[in-house]
Parts: C-alpha cells; sequence; structure tokens
C-alpha cells in the first residue's frame, strides 16, 4: 500500500492551484443523469470522481472524464434503476443518484451508502422529504426500495440543515409538474453550486423568503457546460499548513467569500491574509496565537469538514484553542495520531482543548478519514523529523495529488509504494 513519506520542520514558501470541488462535483454529476449533455468542467480527478462516474454507466449514462471535464449524455430512460452494494459503499455522496433516479425512473432500489466513518451518517430526512413529496418508501436489511407513486406539492421543513438531505430533494424535484419550498435547507456554496448547475440545464430553483429553496418543477432538462467552484476544503487545507509551518503562500483559483469566517480565524491567530476575487495570499507568523473557541456548524458557520485541519493548524500556537464539534460525533480519529507527535490535547465530550506546544516530532502515523488524514500532512510538515503516513487512500477521495501541492510550497513529501 502507498504512503506518504514527509521530511517535516520546514518554513513554506510557494503557490499552487485549487482543484474543483468535489463535494459540488459529485451531485452535480448525479444531476447529470436528469439532463441531455452535460460538460462539466473543473471536476477533480479522484477516486470518488471515478466511482460516480460508475454509478452514472451503470445506470446507462455515457460519459468521458479527461482533463478534469466530465461530458455525460444520458438516455431518455435509465437503463437501470438500482445502485449495487459494491458502489454504494464506494462512497457517501452514492445517495445523492438516489433523487436523480427516482425522478427519471419513478422508483430506485439503493443500499445505505458508505463513505468515511466519522459518524452514523443516518439519512433519514431524506427519506421523510421523499415520503412528503409522495415517494413510497420500504426497508428490507440493508435495501431501501422507493416508488413514487405521483409526486405532490410539498413544504418541507428539515430538522437539520442536511447537505445531503436539500441536495437529494432538488434532484427530486426539478422535474416535476409540482411546487416544493424547503424550510431550513443547507446554504453551503456547494448547495448553490448544484442549484446554479440545474437551472443552466432549464431548472427553475429559487431562494423565497427566510432563505427557503422553492423548487418550481420543469416538464425537462437540456444541455449546459459548466464549472465547478473550487473545493473550499482544500483551500483551507494548504492555508493551515503555512499557516503552521510558517512561511508565505499564494493560494490560486480559490473563493475567499466562501470561507470568511475560517480566514478571520487564521488573520486574528496572527496570519496577515490578502484577498483578491479568485486568490488569497497568507504570510504566516514564526509561531500562531490560539484560534479561540471553534465551534462546527452549518454553513455560514466553521466547517466540520475544516476542523481537524484547523485542530492540526494550531498544535504549535502560543495559546489555547477550543475546537467543539457539533455535526458529527465520530470526528476526532486524527487526535491520537496528533498525540504521538508530542501534541497537548484533552478531550471532553464532544469538545478538543489544544494547548500550543514548542515542538513536534516525526513518526509513523495512520489516517483514519479523509480530512483527518490532509490534517496529519500538514502536521507532518511542521513535525522536526521523517513521517509516514498509512492509509493514503482516505486522502486519495479528496485531493487529487497532496503531495503535488505540498511540494509546490517546498515541502518535503514524496508517495512511496
Ligand atoms: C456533506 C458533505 C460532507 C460534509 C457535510 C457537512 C458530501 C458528499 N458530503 O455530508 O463532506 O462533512 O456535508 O458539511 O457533500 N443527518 C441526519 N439525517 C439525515 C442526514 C443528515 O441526522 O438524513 C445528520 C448527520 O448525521 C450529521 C448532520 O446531519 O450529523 C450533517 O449531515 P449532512 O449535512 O447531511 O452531511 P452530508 O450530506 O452527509
Amino acid at each position: 500500500m502507498a504512503v506518504l513519506r514527509i521530511n517535516g520542520g520546514k518554513r513554506l514558501y510557494g503557490e499552487t492551484v485549487v482543484q474543483g470541488a468535489k463535494n459540488s462535483a459529485l451531485p452535480c454529476l448525479a444531476a447529470a443523469a436528469l439532463g441531455r449533455e452535460c460538460i462539466v468542467h473543473n471536476c477533480p480527478d479522484l477516486t470518488d470522481t471515478k466511482a460516480g462516474l460508475k454509478i452514472l454507466n451503470a445506470l446507462g449514462v455515457e460519459t468521458s472524464f479527461e482533463n478534469n471535464t466530465v461530458i455525460t449524455r444520458a438516455p431518455k430512460c435509465l437503463s437501470c434503476s438500482k445502485i449495487n452494494d459494491e458502489l454504494m459503499k464506494e462512497m457517501r455522496s452514492s445517495v445523492m443518484f438516489l433523487g436523480a433516479i427516482l425522478s427519471k425512473c419513478g422508483e430506485a432500489e439503493i443500499s445505505y451508502p458508505g463513505g468515511c466513518s466519522i459518524g452514523a451518517r443516518p439519512i433519514d430526512l431524506h427519506l421523510k422529504a421523499f415520503s412528503q413529496m409522495g415517494v413510497n418508501i420500504r426497508e428490507e436489511g440493508e435495501r431501501i426500495f422507493c416508488k413514487v407513486e405521483k409526486l405532490k406539492d410539498a413544504k418541507i421543513k428539515l430538522a437539520f440543515p442536511s447537505v445531503g438531505a436539500t441536495e437529494n430533494i432538488m434532484l427530486l424535484g426539478v422535474v416535476s409538474d409540482c411546487e416544493f419550498e424547503i424550510e431550513n435547507p443547507a446554504r453551503e456554496p456547494e448547495i448553490l453550486d448544484l442549484r446554479n448547475f440545474l437551472n443552466s440545464m432549464g431548472g427553475n430553483i429559487s431562494e423565497g423568503k427566510n432563505g427557503n429553496l422553492l423548487i418550481k418543477g420543469v416538464k425537462a432538462l437540456g444541455n449546459t457546460e459548466y464549472k465547478i467552484i473550487p473545493d473550499r476544503i482544500v483551500a483551507l487545507t494548504y492555508l493551515s499548513g503555512i499557516a503552521l509551518c510558517g512561511g508565505y503562500g499564494e493560494i490560486k483559483a480559490v473563493r475567499p467569500d466562501h470561507i470568511k469566517l475560517p480566514l478571520k480565524f487564521l488573520e486574528e491567530a496572527g496570519n496577515d491574509i490578502k484577498c483578491g476575487e479568485d486568490y488569497i495570499e497568507i504570510k504566516a507568523p514564526r509561531r500562531m496565537r490560539e484560534f479561540g473557541i471553534i465551534n462546527t456548524m452549518p454553513y455560514p458557520d466553521f466547517p466540520t469538514d475544516a476542523q481537524a485541519i484547523f485542530m492540526a493548524a494550531s498544535l504549535l500556537s502560543k495559546g489555547e484553542s477550543c475546537f467543539v464539534e457539533n455535526i458529527f460525533e465520530n470526528r476526532f480519529g486524527h487526535i491520537p495520531e496528533f498525540l504521538k507527535m508530542g501534541a497537548n490535547i484533552r478531550i471532553c465530550d464532544n469538545s478538543a482543548l489544544v494547548s500550543g506546544v514548542k515542538r513536534l516530532k516525526g513518526t509513523e502515523l495512520y489516517a483514519k478519514d479523509l480530512r483527518g488524514g490532509a490534517a496529519l500532512v500538514v502536521v507532518a510538515l511542521s513535525a522536526k523529523g521523517e513521517s509516514i503516513i498509512h492509509n493514503t487512500e482516505f486522502i486519495d477521495r479528496g485531493y487529487e495529488n497532496i503531495e503535488r501541492s505540498f511540494s509546490d510550497f517546498g515541502g518535503e513529501i514524496v508517495r512511496e509504494g
């Protein structure tokens, strides 16, 4: 199995370009099954993207993927309304295809999705919303059978602004003769990206009062050519690396307006940040101050996906930072690895209190999930001596080539095996 070998302890200097957002690309690929011909630029070249393409192929959608552009040609009727267990287990986003399949076929059969083990990750909110929209749902063991009786207008109040549930409701409702309103929808930039993508194909999804989402069903969707937004979490990974190691960096092809709050935390901790429309420059101090309290919450609050990465950035800071994880109950898998390197962290329930230390030492490390794995790379780059990171397949789910990006900043990082 491949490992990342990192010789840390050097300041970082350089620039890099941010890849397209995985969490946008995958729902947009599901949406492509609803259109005719879609040309989707800036799709990250990741194992999860390839898993998404495999699902499209299994449904009868023709696809090609070259130079970060996916081209899809969907048939009028999908050739299949089931996703097999193997494909469902490959990634969490496989569940995004449920809304699209139901819309096209009137029925669908899937199993519970896989993905990183960062918590229970139920899909009850998706299924409850579907049932309000007129879908009959039957669960048998691991399999879920859905059948559209007749879609009916609905005002769906989400108990939690779930990213996946909001996306699935859009995917089921966009082609219909009904109107749907989502109260308390997720507002992540990736949600807006999916909405823009669907509207570019002829959909009619808009924002109503109190930020509610209004879906006015249309007869059919057509062709589109679209560019996926930059990956805000990947951008934050590079910024955290420079903040922790010290140095200077320019991050290009990024949307600073998508990460306002994390940038504010970095600034308040002593980093000099300059933003243009699509770039961020960071000049890190010799030693950062603490972050204070970081509470993960739905957008526009602090993203859970950046919790591990920012915790990494705080390990050598002057004071104490507290991280409260409110979204997923099992998202501290990186902490035991940080401790092996000499970090000082105490966990109490869903909070982790970090007291900055003067130095960290390299060692053998094991990634347990995607963002936690990227956080290990960030810490290993700052730690004196050599680190070897195992389970790189987790990291590869979300980063096109993390070793090349950090090498662009002068980091000593190579992939072996
Ligand atoms: C998406 C992202 C993931 C990110 C997360 C939060 C994708 C593929 N994944 O995941 O990277 O970490 O948003 O920004 O885009 N919940 C329920 N029932 C449901 C759905 C969710 O209880 O039916 C709970 C979850 O357990 C969790 C919270 O709601 O506690 C957030 O989940 P959600 O926003 O749905 O995240 P995902 O769509 O799974």
